[in-house]
């Protein structure tokens, strides 16, 4: 196979250091912030949740995170022949980067439908229909959308069409320069969301909710849930990051990239939290609502204030293009696969992608229609799609890649990697982090999902 360094001459990388920032922080800020985050933590009891997945995020999320990217800058090739490169001969660590392309098609599959529902909102605030503080409401137009099956599928084609047509005319980098610029704005509006929703009525009641942890809440699934979006949030568990990982340059600083991105992506969760629970509770939604609660509280929050309209519209538009770093990071990592290890060209790659999420995306798209009562392990296929690849595969994937770079690749590879070949005089750090992936992560990461799964 063509594994190995050589490879790398002949891929492009990342041109500076804060061009890495950026596109590994767009891969991790995304409807992970803005939608999975608050309606977690609302449907699984509030700050106890927020509490474990921040110390999951800490404890496993950051040092897998940093495994990671040490592998594929160290190897500078696709998931699979980075583990098939670093490996010994015939150990199979490369299914690591199977697994993580299938992770990969699943959560495209029911992602691009939520960045549907964002495109179509972006249409709804337009016309103005949906600005209104009554959930019903909100509610009653959340769920004209998602219970029409053409108006899903539809939706769903002009994301993966969007998508597809980003990678095929290879404007991803000019995607990628206009996020940066963008971001900052998203954040402001998170801000201006965050004191209009803390002027509300019932402000106090929502942050209780988000900070003063009920510890009867949390149960073993409540952890399972917790660590499997601190994995889904930094994008790990899945090749994702060992492919962005592979684009970083040698003088890098991984360490403190990764303590950044870390640090942002979480700071935004934070404010999407405290944007939405104050109106939760002054509007009377339930909490735990599910999908759904981002797309019914919002538009509550913006029709409190003044040109709410058009500011709705911005926050979905921005919401959309947050998203869309998130997605290109997810086609990464089939399409480089495809390309470097089957020889498709990358455009025929991407075809493929597109074609086969067009398939599987369907069965997301009509969970809340025409599929509504097919169900698997009791639930749809939005629903599972989603469960199998945060809760299993991204888990199972830290484990394998904790448990690779812990007892095979050796301390002295990772340090090296990780403190760009000592110049970076971290190797306490590096040494720590290694005792994290050697025996914390692995250990922790699986009594959480066999008691999570209710293997005992
Ligand atoms: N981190 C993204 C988010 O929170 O929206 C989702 C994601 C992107 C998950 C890339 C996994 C991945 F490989």
């Amino acid at each position: 196979s063509t594994a190995g360094p050589k490879l790398g001459l002949a891929r492009a990388g990342f041109s500076s250091g804060f061009g890495v920032l950026a596109a590994t922080l767009g891969s991790a800020v995304g409807l992970g912030n803005i939608w999975k985050f608050p309606y977690l933590t609302g449907a699984n009891g509030g700050a106890g949740f927020l509490l474990v997945y921040v110390l999951a995020t800490l404890l496993v999320g950051l040092p897998v995170m940093m495994a990671e990217i040490s592998l594929g800058r160290a190897a500078k090739a696709n998931p699979i022949s980075t583990l098939q490169a670093l490996a010994p001969k015939r150990q199979p660590w490369w299914l690591i980067g199977v697994a993580g392309m299938l992770a990969a098609f699943l959560i495209l599959s029911f992602y691009s439908e939520v960045v549907a529902w964002v495109f179509a909102y972006v249409f709804k605030a337009m016309r103005g229909s949906i600005l209104s503080s009554d959930p019903q409401v909100t509610e009653a137009a959340f769920n004209a959308l998602i219970s029409d099956p053409l108006q899903s599928l539809l939706w769903q084609w002009g994301v993966l069409v969007f998508i597809g047509g980003i990678l095929l005319l290879g404007v991803t980098k000019g995607i990628e320069a206009m996020t940066k610029k963008l971001m900052p704005i998203l954040f402001l509006l998170l801000l201006l969301l965050c004191a209009v929703s803390l002027s509300l009525d019932k402000a106090l009641q929502g942050l209780a909710f988000l900070f003063q942890p009920d510890f009867s809440k949390i149960t073993a699934s409540v952890v399972l849930t917790a660590m499997g979006l601190a994995f889904f949030k930094l994008s790990i568990g899945m090749g994702t990051m060992m492919t962005y990982g592979s684009y970083f340059r040698d003088d890098q600083n991984i360490p403190l990239t990764t303590v950044r991105v870390m640090s942002a992506d979480l700071c935004i969760s934070m404010l999407a939290g405290i944007a939405i629970f104050p109106a939760v509770f002054t509007f009377g939604f339930a909490p735990a609502a599910g999908p759904a609660l981002v797309f019914i509280t919002i538009p509550a929050v913006f029709s409190q204030i003044p040109m709410g309209q058009w500011l709705m519209v911005v926050f979905f538009v921005l919401a959309a293009i947050a998203a869309t770093g998130a997605m290109l990071s997810l086609m990464e990592v089939p399409v480089v696969i495809l390309h470097e290890r089957l020889g498709l060209s990358r455009p025929k790659a991407t075809l493929l992608t597109i074609g086969l999420l067009v398939v599987l995306g369907a069965s997301c798209a009509l969970s809340n229609s025409a599929l509504a009562d097919f169900k698997l392990f009791g639930m749809s296929m939005f629903d599972l799609f989603d469960f199998v690849s945060s809760n299993i595969i991204l888990p199972a994937g830290g484990i394998f890649i904790a448990l690779f770079v812990g007892w095979v690749w050796g301390v002295d590879k990772f340090s090296r990697s990780l403190t760009n070949h000592g110049q970076l005089h971290n190797q306490k750090l590096a040494q720590a982090v290694f005792f994290l992936l050697r025996y914390v992560s692995p250990a922790l990461i699986l009594v959480v999902m066999l008691k999570g799964l209710k293997f005992f």
